[in-house]
């Protein structure tokens, strides 16, 4: 109907205010494609208040595989990037894309998109008087924030490396016979990879040459975190360890009190593999308890394997 048209027109893509999405969710949509000529004015001035702030933090403490990728993605700094141009860019050097996708994606489905080179894709945007941080993604976090880092090869290998992770944990519990049990030692591998994911790829330090550099995106994205994270007397900053990764809670709604620093990605990629060996040997079967809470979406996505 007309009227519903305009409606959604005017509305635009704003994170949490957007009826296009909502629209998606409630016909169960969960991979769509970008509506491009939804974005308000006010979505594009979001994205450059956002863009043109960052530059010079990102040169000061982002790693240089992250700046390398921002410069060959090309990313417009004026307007909301088109993710089929970033697309073109990105796909032919490590064959990873940015998928759009409608909101919440299940754990397994999340890690699956993974290994096959897809990265699930925030569309809408933050509003442009709100600027620091969000709980919810968006695409300045999913796109300036995770997307430079899918051009490195050895990043882009290392988030395959978690998605076969999570087809590993889907065969190792599909066996069990005993439900609950079944639930308790799904629960417990969910939390200790999603844990390890977040002190890694979301944020994660490494050491450089400089000294060191940020390479999580919740951190990259961050206009005050990414400063506060290198530089703050308020943070902890250790050599990352498995086993206090996989069992450290945190929380999302104030900057980390403690960050994980790894040697390379090479080192990262490593790690990804000693996790899976560990999951194996059932060392991800007893996480300490604590955040991030494991629903019902994340469990019964493993469990029907999508
Ligand atoms: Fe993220």
């Amino acid at each position: 109907m007309p009227r519903q048209n305009s409606v959604v027109e005017s509305a635009g893509l704003t994170t949490n205010h957007a009826p296009f999405i909502e629209q998606a969710r409630h016909d169960g949509q969960l991979y769509i494609q970008q509506p491009y000529e939804l974005y308000t004015g006010e979505n594009h001035v979001a994205w450059r208040r956002l863009f043109a702030r960052m530059g010079p933090r990102w040169e000061r403490y982002a790693n240089e595989h992250f700046l390398k990728g921002i410069h060959s993605l090309c990313l417009d700094p004026v307007n909301v990037p088109k993710l089929e141009d970033v697309n073109r860019f990105l796909r032919p050097l490590t064959g990873f894309q940015a998928k759009a996708v409608s909101g919440y994606v299940p754990a397994f489905l999340f890690f699956d998109c993974l290994r096959n080179r897809s990265f699930p894709t925030t569309i809408t945007i933050r509003p442009s008087d709100q600027l620091d941080y969000l709980p919810e993604p968006d695409i300045f976090h999913d796109v300036a924030g995770h997307v430079p880092m899918h051009t490195d090869p050895a990043f882009a290998e290392t988030l395959v490396r978690f998605g076969e992770c999570a087809h590993t944990a889907a065969e190792l519990v599909a066996g069990i016979r005993d439900e609950a049990r079944q639930v308790r030692r799904l629960t417990s591998i969910i939390k200790a990879m999603a844990r390890f994911f977040w002190f890694t790829v979301e944020f994660g330090l490494m050491r450089s040459k400089g000294g060191l550099r940020v390479y999580g995106s919740g951190l990259l994205s961050s206009f005050g975190e990414i400063e506060h994270s290198i530089v703050s007397p308020e943070v902890q900053r250790y050599p990352i360890q498995i086993e206090w990764a996989i069992n450290q809670s945190f929380e999302i709604d104030h900057y980390q009190p403690l960050l994980f620093i790894v040697d390379s990605f090479d080192h990262l990629f490593s790690l990804v593999d000693q996790l899976e060996d560990w999951m194996r040997d059932g060392k991800l079967n007893n996480a300490a308890p604590g955040e991030p809470e494991v629903n019902e979406r994340d469990l019964m996505s493993f469990l029907q394997k999508g």
